[in-house]
């Protein structure tokens, strides 16, 4: 294959429209741009992503999008190799909204259409950025994800489990709603949890008694309500200490299920025999520094590499589609006029979809 491989990447499905010029020259990638457009504001009076006004706002930015991120990066059309576009999970509207602009592209241009699964975008990031080998263990955890991945090559995962409820940034979304603190929720809870005593309150540790790498943190959520209920029936009232000793119990519970899953992932996982055993986070949760501690503490105890890419690649990016688009083009895993916009894709087709996990639509 003709190097080095320059590939635009459009993203939209959820609530960021994205557009990234990615190029490979050898074995060195580079983000030449990466254009994000968030969409924050406009579902911030709904308590979540409003699909009809997601897909509206994707379709009217994305072109501007791509010509902000072509010419971020210099680089005019005619010196793209391919367009890859995310075909889905996601909110269909904003996932149609991405594929149809991809596909105006290339039927203007010629240039060779890639479909790539969202998710596989997130799980193939640690190669564009720590160029890490097959196979390594993901755990993908955001406001719309949860999952334990072993990735064995771009187009090959085997999913070890995942939430079957809520995603944990969507329960530190929920969390701080109840409380009073602001959105989006992580940050503010991370923040009031420093100053509390993650022992006061006794939160569940949900489906730690069953074997397996599943995972459920709705029941959290609503322990912590009754909690909560609790404290103000007594004394009328939060005070700043309880709203943090809440906070340190709700992410002591979510740090411990984490690590205590990803041990037994990181059990089936070395049962492969990897050469570099590797455990990759991405998402917007992995910001969390205690969840991440726990998580390292993990991975050394196994003797596991423990890596994550910097936070704007482990949110919704096009940089990490663009990427995924060059590792398919390389395969010759090209589509045409025909590829279809997916609200549901699992990555592991041989493994029953995660129904309604994640509060951004489902990420199968
Ligand atoms: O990956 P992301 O930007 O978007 C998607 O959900 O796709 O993740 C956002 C989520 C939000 O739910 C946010 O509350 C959570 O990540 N988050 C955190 C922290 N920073 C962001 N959760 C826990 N602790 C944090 N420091
Ligand atoms: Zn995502």
């Amino acid at each position: 294959m003709r190097e080095p491989i320059t590939i635009l990447g459009l993203e939209s499905s959820c609530d960021d429209t994205a557009a990234a010029v990615v190029r490979l020259s050898g074995s060195k990638p580079e983000i030449l741009s990466s254009v994000v457009y968030g969409q924050t504001a406009l579902h911030a009076d709904f308590g979540g992503v409003v699909p009809e006004i997601a897909a509206r706002a994707h379709a009217e930015k994305i072109d501007l999008c791509v010509e902000e991120a072509l010419q971020a990066a210099g680089v005019a059309l005619g010196a793209i190799d391919a367009v890859a576009v995310t075909a889905g999970p996601g909110l269909i509207g904003g996932v149609l909204a991405g594929v149809m602009c991809a596909k105006g592209i290339a039927a203007g241009t010629g240039l060779p259409l890639v479909g790539v699964n969202h998710l596989a975008g997130h799980a193939l990031t640690p190669r564009l950025t720590d160029g890490l080998s097959f196979p390594y263990l993901m755990l993908l955890v955001s406001g719309g994800h949860c999952q334990f991945l072993i990735a064995h090559a771009p187009d090959r995962f085997t999913r070890l489990g995942g939430t079957i409820d809520d995603a944990p940034g969507e329960a530190f979304d929920k969390t701080a709603k109840l409380l009073g603190l602001p959105q989006p929720g992580g940050p503010a809870v991370e923040a009031a949890a420093r100053a509390g005593d993650p022992a006061r309150f006794a939160f569940p540790r949900p489906l730690l008694d069953r074997p397996g790498c599943d995972l459920s943190f709705s029941g959290l959520k609503t322990a912590l309500l009754r909690a909560r209920d609790a404290v103000v029936a007594e004394k009328g009232g939060l005070t700043e200490q309880d709203r943090a000793d809440l906070c340190a119990g709700f992410q002591a519970a979510v740090s411990e299920v984490l690590a205590e899953k990803s041990r037994r992932a990181i059990a089936e996982y070395l049962a492969l025999d990897p050469a570099e055993p590797i455990l990759a986070v991405a998402g917007g949760v992995a910001a969390n520094g205690a969840i991440r501690a726990a998580l390292e503490t993990v991975s050394a105890k196994s003797g596991l590499r423990f890596t994550a890419p910097p936070l704007a690649l482990c949110t919704d990016n096009a940089a990490m589609i663009a990427w995924a688009g060059i590792e398919r083009f390389r395969l010759g895993l090209i589509d045409d006029a025909d590829l279809v916009a997916r609200p549901r894709w699992p990555l592991d087709q041989s493994q029953p979809a995660l129904i309604g996990s994640g509060k951004k639509g489902a990420k199968a």
